[in-house]
């Protein structure tokens, strides 16, 4: 069958690598996609938030399942354009409605759905403009350093993190008065949980679910976590202290109650969940959802899914997951971005890639990369992903690193110690 990808980056990368080693595909299309993704299907330069000239590409190409990436066509509402069209209806979105893409499009739905469903997270409050003396008697009582979220998609860039009340009750004004447009004009205030942060994914068909490979990533693009927050410099899976105990309190206290939830609140949900947790003291707390996978976490979990991934889209859009289990292997995947120099603050682009070709013990993940000229150059922040997978984690990363320093491009960047916070745990 014919499948479509949604997306551009080193996640979609590897999605499409997945998708198109599986026997059920024939022919993968990705929108608009990127030089990696074209290693294993045919991109068509459209963008994920065209849902026309969506429908044109499906019709076009007789697609029959559609994967999508980012969280921008699923808050969009690609899967109810779907659903309620005539002529597309039939071909199920992986992916959650609209309704529960606000997990990830609004900050206070989701924060409410916790509290409803009594999940544990951080204790918060949210305001708009019409409640901000309210907010800044709110901000008085935390205790520093206190977060300040956007409530809306604001490209990862709508977390503050203040460091005294001051700075705390300034940005909470700047915030409601259009700091990040509209995705601000409601703000969520928290109190900083202090721990260690990792990332559960699970594919769910709304009813069930299979939980995947768990993952950390890091944000910081400073060796030593330091440094401005990016889209993330490299991912580890699995998480070595995430043992079984860990796990059960996970599935018990956040993912058990969450499928729930959405099936109590009528929210209809065929695809990916991310929990992105802080764990305090060996007790999982929720910091955020989000209705798609991780980049670059899907560059270290994807390799580590030994089980037909399109069989089980097509168990998530026939409510039969109950009916399938997952297949996850044992080994250590570590996965180093490869940055521009100056990201996540400005940068240049169009540096010739030179080296790829010269590795075979790693698979390397285009994101921000363009063929020009029959050259291979840089487009993006994050430009490629380096993953490899080992019996454990040190030579998972050893693998990674080594690859990391043969790919040249002018001012390349990347983070030496992707892992160096559980190294000395267990392995
Ligand atoms: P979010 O977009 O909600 O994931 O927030 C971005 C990042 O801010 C998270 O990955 C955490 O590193 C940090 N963060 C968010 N909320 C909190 C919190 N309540 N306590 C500590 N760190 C937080
Ligand atoms: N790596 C974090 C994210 O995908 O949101």
């Amino acid at each position: 069958m014919n499948i479509l990808l949604l997306g551009s980056g080193g996640r979609e990368h590897a999605f499409a690598r997945s998708i198109s080693q599986s026997n059920m595909c024939s022919q993968l299309f990705i929108t608009p996609g990127n030089p990696g993704t074209a290693q294993h299907g045919k991109n068509i330069p459209i963008g994920v938030t065209d849902f026309e000239a969506i429908k044109k590409c499906c019709l076009e190409n007789k697609i029959e399942l559609v994967v999508v990436g980012p969280e921008d066509p699923l808050v969009n509402g690609i899967y109810d354009f779907f659903i309620s069209d005539s002529e597309l209806k039939s071909i199920p979105v992986i992916g959650p409605s609209k309704d529960a893409a606000q997990l990830e499009g609004s900050k206070a739905f989701a924060k409410e759905f916790m509290l409803k469903h009594h999940i544990p997270t951080a204790a918060y409050q949210s305001f708009d403009a019409s409640r901000i003396e309210e907010g800044l008697v709110f901000i008085r009582t935390l205790i520093t350093p206190v977060v300040l979220k956007a409530d809306g998609l604001a490209a990862g860039k709508g977390v503050l993190i203040c460091q005294t009340l001051d700075e705390a009750e300034e940005e909470f004004q700047n915030m409601l008065h259009g700091k990040f447009g509209a995705a601000s004009e409601r703000v969520v205030v928290e109190e900083f949980l202090h721990g260690t942060e990792m990332s559960v994914f699970v594919l769910t068909d709304g009813i069930d679910y299979l939980l995947l490979p768990t993952a950390k990533d890091y944000k910081r693009i400073g060796e030593g976590d330091t440094g401005l927050n990016t889209g993330g410099m490299g991912a580890i899976s699995p998480v070595p202290f995430a043992d079984d105990v860990l796990m059960k309190k996970i599935v018990m206290r956040m993912i058990r109650p969450t499928i729930d939830g959405l099936q109590q609140d009528k929210l209809v949900y065929k695809g990916f969940i991310y929990f992105g947790l802080m764990i305090v003291h060996n007790e999982p707390f929720m910091i955020e959802y989000n209705c798609r996978m991780g980049d670059p976490e899907t560059e270290a979990v994807l390799p580590r899914i030994e089980s037909d991934l399109v069989e089980l889209f097509f168990a998530v859009a026939n409510e039969k997951l109950n009916e399938k289990k997952i297949t996850i292997s044992s080994k250590h995947c570590a996965t180093i971005v490869l940055t521009s120099g100056g990201y996540p603050e400005y940068y240049e682009k169009g540096k010739t890639i030179n080296g790829i070709d010269s590795i075979n013990d790693s698979i390397v993940f285009h994101a921000g990369t363009e063929l020009k000229n029959g050259e291979l150059q840089t487009s993006g922040g994050r430009v490629l992903a380096v993953t490899s997978l080992g019996n454990t984690l040190d030579e998972a990363l050893l693998i990674s690193n080594t690859n990391a320093e043969k790919i040249q491009f002018d001012k390349k960047y990347f983070r030496r110690d992707i892992g160096f916070d559980v190294l000395n745990l267990k392995n």
